[in-house]
């Protein structure tokens, strides 16, 4: 399973790209104002950062004309932005214009295994169904990605499943079992990955002995 990152920190994405841990970037509008910057300064930073991977970058029109517009000049601040529209009738009209003319499209705030139906069949190079809002509601997220990767695999749709909105470790291990392309994953909760109490344990006794041992490896 690819993971990417979902965030506008700049400093964060820079952190976790130059340990080669990511392979991807996805940000939305609340991410972007959170940022503080200009839409544009900041798709244009992460881009450099991550050196060609999928960045994606929200429009923020409601109507396909407008959102077609609104990607095009998204797409054009560097070559490896993906457009991402909402899916509503009118964003997968502008899905289907803008993979048309070879734009990678991701289609979010998909809450449904018919919307994400809709979504390939109008040219989505990836679905980004949120499972935490769904769990929020007493719904089960996960159960959502099962439900798609099943159908895109029954059909051989080559959009890919981005398990988005991933709140916890068991989310992102979830999603990777079933079978999702890709998770979009808070810093935060990227780093909580490699804790494990045992872990903590197991070093602390080792250093422990070594250091009675009295050996040294660098002299
Ligand atoms: C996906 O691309 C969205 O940016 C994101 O995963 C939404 O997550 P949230 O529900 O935690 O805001």
């Amino acid at each position: 399973m690819e993971l990417f990152v979902d965030t506008a920190d700049t400093n964060a994405i820079a952190e976790l790209a130059e340990m080669g841990l990511i392979d991807g970037v996805t940000t939305n509008p609340s991410l972007i104002m959170k940022s503080e910057r200009d839409i544009f300064e900041v798709v244009r930073e992460i881009c450099d950062l991550v050196e060609g991977l999928p960045v994606s970058a929200e429009v923020v029109a409601t109507e396909a004309e407008s959102m077609v517009a609104e990607g095009v000049r998204l797409s054009k601040i560097a070559s490896n932005v993906v457009v991402k529209v909402p899916l509503t009738w009118d964003g997968l009209k502008a899905c289907r214009i803008l993979s048309g003319d070879g734009t990678k499209v991701n289609v979010t705030l998909c809450f449904s295994a018919n919307q994400a139906l809709l979504a390939a069949k109008s040219g989505a190079t990836y679905i980004s169904p949120f499972v935490g809002r769904l769990d929020d509601i007493n719904l089960d997220g996960m159960e959502l990605i099962a439900e798609i990767v099943e159908i895109y695999d029954n059909y051989d749709f080559e959009t890919q499943v981005l398990a988005a909105s991933i709140r916890t470790a068991n989310h992102v291990c979830d999603a990777a079992k079933i079978g999702a392309h890709v998770a979009t994953v808070p810093p935060e909760l990227i780093k909580k990955l490699v804790l494990h109490p045992l872990t903590d344990k197991g070093l602390a006794s080792f250093l422990a002995d070594w250091k009675k041992s009295g050996g040294e490896i660098l002299k």
